[in-house]
């Protein structure tokens, strides 16, 4: 039987069947029925507190609004494509259920600022989500550099071995990146925090309503100044997505590294065989498609936030069917992201480092020389001619394939005379480290200090 439309007053004919699969939402937005249900229940509270409803007539909404919620988180709702979206399903059953009561709770609203409403609702609470794991995935990080303090590594610049640092260091560098991430969620949220019920369709209500109420009651921090805004506006999905871009951004540079670092030139790290698949035809392979996944998957993530700019930048004030696209855009960023950071923080902590390799690299490359340029400095040559002068003694090792420390002092005299036997003391990847002494770098006691801010300020939660 079709289902009587709630807007079908004007019209004469039914609905296509095409129109009705191709304008449906339902099979997307249903999963916000949860703020749906939230935001209606407010919405009756006032309605009745304003004497627009009935106290019996806004019990009646509220219990009805508890069954049908019940009924849909036991997955025993049926929710109706010819019923578009999760609006016009829940009302519909509402008014199923308690009769002529239902059909006041539409009053001084629209689903145009209903469903701003919801997706606010929703990017709030998932925000939230996202900093609890981004939270987990930090621990893990913070874990494994405590663990391996001490382990030194080669840094990298342009891929090339530049100056050596602790694992731990680089470990932590993640650690601050995320906690930017968190930090612009939160902020995305201020903006976010604001009611739009209250604009109705666009323009606001001749009744007497009280939108301060419902924001109240749904704990937002003040209601939207302008009705033609409210319902325009997805800022917040734009944001929301920019946020989880970057997030994907910094996850997909980890994973891209962590993969040079388990190829067999490289074997920095070996993952475990359950966080690892193997080939179909090569029976030796271990390969690390979660990481390949999560890198790949960032393409999705920057794929909605341009999705969600171009769906806005041609729309004339005020609300469009086509912003009915943003929930698609958003609902997978979000749940992208969500998996790739659960599933990340498992891998780090089924990895384990080769600290033989790590080290072994480190011989490579005369990552010392730095230091040796800042030892010339020290005795009083000017940094420039410092830099010079290593150049050329680097230069004359790779003639005689030797490390800078192999040299004879004799040798290190030939290039400039202020080096004396001290100058063994900062040769050495063990001397560079232990040498390091400026605020943010991988001087161990710094390092240390670090660590054991993050694991106090991260135990919070
Ligand atoms: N399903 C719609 C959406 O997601 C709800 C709002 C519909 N409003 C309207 N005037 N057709 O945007």
């Amino acid at each position: 039987m079709k289902q009587k439309k709630p807007w079908g007053g004007r019209f004469a004919k039914q609905t296509a069947a095409s129109v009705e699969s191709f304008t449906e939402s339902v099979s997307f937005d249903w999963r916000l029925y949860q703020y749906d249900i939230e935001g209606s229940i407010a919405h009756a509270t006032m309605l009745a507190r304003c004497k627009l409803i009935t106290e019996k007539e806004k019990d009646a909404i509220i219990k009805g609004l508890q069954e049908i919620l019940a009924e849909i988180n036991s997955e025993k709702f049926k929710f109706r494509e010819s019923l578009e979206d999760v609006h016009m399903n829940i009302e519909s059953a509402l008014i199923e259920r308690i009769g002529e009561a239902g059909k006041k709770l539409h009053t001084a609203r629209s689903r145009n600022d209903q469903v701003a409403l919801d997706l606010r609702l929703w990017t709030r609470d998932q925000a939230h989500k996202m900093i609890r794991l981004l939270t987990l995935l930090q621990r893990e990080l913070v874990k494994k550099g405590k663990m391996y303090f001490g382990l030194i590594m080669p840094g990298f610049t342009h891929l090339q071995h530049a100056q050596p640092v602790l694992l731990s260091h680089y470990l932590l560098a993640y650690v601050e990146m995320l906690e930017r991430d968190k930090a612009r969620l939160q902020d995305c949220c201020v903006r976010l925090n604001r009611s739009p019920l209250g604009a109705c369709a666009l323009a606001g209500t001749t009744l007497t309503t009280d939108p301060v109420m419902t924001a109240k009651l749904l704990s937002f921090d003040g209601v939207c100044e302008n009705s033609m805004d409210a319902v325009s506006d997805r800022d917040f999905c734009v944001e929301y997505a920019f946020c989880l871009s970057m997030v994907a951004m910094h996850l997909s540079r980890l994973c891209e590294e962590w993969i040079i670092w388990c190829n067999d030139e490289v074997k920095f790290i070996e993952i475990s065989d359950a966080y690892c698949t193997g080939s179909s035809i090569m029976p030796q392979k271990k390969n690390p498609d979660v990481l390949e996944l999560i890198r790949g998957k960032c393409g999705r993530v920057f794929g909605h936030l341009t999705s969600l700019l171009t769906l806005l930048k041609g729309l004339p004030l005020s609300y469009n069917r086509d912003m009915q696209e943003d929930k698609i855009a958003i609902f997978d960023a979000a749940d992208t992201v969500q998996t790739s950071l659960s599933i990340l923080a498992e891998l780090v902590a089924n990895t384990h480092f080769h600290e033989e390799q790590m080290m072994a690299a480190c011989e490579k490359g005369f990552i010392d020389a730095t230091a040796l340029a800042e030892y010339l400095v020290k005795k009083g040559v000017p940094f420039r001619m410092a830099h010079e002068i290593v150049g050329k003694i680097v230069r004359e090792c790779i003639r005689v394939q030797c490390k800078l420390m192999d040299l004879q002092l004799g040798g290190f005299k030939a290039f400039s005379s202020v080096i004396e036997e001290d100058v063994y003391k900062v040769l050495g990847v063990e001397n560079c480290i232990k040498n390091y002494r400026s605020y943010g770098s991988t001087a161990p006691g710094f390092v240390k200090k670090r660590i054991a801010y993050w694991e106090k300020k991260l135990s919070k939660g």
